[in-house]
């Protein structure tokens, strides 16, 4: 029997790609899309199924892990991938924003998986991806928000794995680095940014590659994150940008890491940051600001 995996956030990037490749792979695939407009993306795939979720409505995700068990009669994963992209200086960001960024990345992702839990406690198997983001390893500048919010992912999946172990599901953080997907193109960004700010954006900005991996990339990584049967690896990187950090980290230590990182961020690699961390892939990247 074909075992089933559900994906949020899969009209578009790194969710797409993963419904294609988990399709291809022989599994059956619940999709979701937040507008009706989506609901015909996957159409011609008799593998997915495609139902309607904002992750944003809490209440909603007990009736949608019943909806995606009655899809195909079972799950065996789940791909917790939907997740915007909040952006500016901290001071320019209002608390609404700040609210919506963690509700989405957070909250929602939170209130799916515990709607879930019960099913993989008790079938005592199943995979459990969430999307954090190569920025949950350490502080990035304008984005320190979004970054906080993967980092919470991160930890947040660190933790479950550990409680649900001992039930046979595992856990993963996927950490893309830099992907070209839509997500840049609908940036929720800070407005009435001070003056002030406006050389250190530029200068950041200024060093931020426009290009990034294909989500085939991200697809493939997920695809390893639910087969490897390395049960304790919670953290997996993708992307070269992603992939060559916890080498940085292991070779500078902590306290170097973050001065080279620093230092890279505002456009001044040293040449030892820059032989460690490559670019992110070639694809080229859709930035609305
Ligand atoms: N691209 C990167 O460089 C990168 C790097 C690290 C991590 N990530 C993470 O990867 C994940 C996928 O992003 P992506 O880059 O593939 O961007 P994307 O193409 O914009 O895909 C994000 C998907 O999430 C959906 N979504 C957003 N808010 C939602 C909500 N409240 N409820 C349900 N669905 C919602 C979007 O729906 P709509 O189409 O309706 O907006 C879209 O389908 C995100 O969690 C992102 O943070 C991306």
């Amino acid at each position: 029997m074909s075992k089933v995996i559900v994906i949020t956030g899969t009209a578009t990037g790194l969710g797409r790609a993963t419904v294609d490749k988990f399709s291809a792979q022989g599994w059956n695939v619940v999709a979701t899309v937040r507008k009706e407009a989506d609901l015909k993306i996957h159409d011609g795939d008799p593998q997915v199924k495609t139902l309607l979720l904002d992750v944003d409505d809490e209440a909603a995700a007990a009736g949608f892990a019943k909806q995606a068990l009655e899809a195909f009669g079972r799950v065996d994963a789940l791909v917790n991938n939907a997740g915007s992209y909040q952006m500016g200086p901290l001071e320019a960001t209002t608390m609404d924003q700040v609210h919506r960024q963690f509700q989405t990345n957070v909250f929602g992702l939170v209130a799916i998986t515990k709607a879930f839990l019960p099913h993989f406690r008790l079938q005592r198997s199943g995979a459990i991806v969430n999307i954090s983001s190569l920025t949950a390893e350490q502080g990035y500048p304008y984005n320190a928000v979004y970054a906080a919010s993967k980092a919470a992912v991160a930890t947040l999946s660190e933790g479950l794995s550990m409680e649900m172990a001992e039930f046979g599901v595992v856990v993963r953080a996927i950490m893309p680095g830099q992907h070209a997907t839509r997500i840049f193109a609908k940036i929720d960004a800070a407005a009435d940014v001070p003056e002030d700010y406006q050389a250190g954006i530029g200068s950041f900005f200024g060093v931020t590659p426009m290009t990034g991996s294909s989500p085939q990339v991200t697809a493939d990584v997920i695809y390893q994150a639910v087969l490897n049967p390395v049960a304790d690896q919670v953290r997996y990187y993708s992307g070269p940008d992603s992939v060559a950090i916890p080498t940085a980290k292991r070779i500078l230590g902590p306290q170097k890491y973050w001065e080279e990182f620093r230092e890279a961020a505002v456009g001044r690699p040293s040449a030892l940051w820059s032989a460690l961390v490559p670019a992110p892939g070639t694809e080229p990247l859709q930035r609305d600001i």
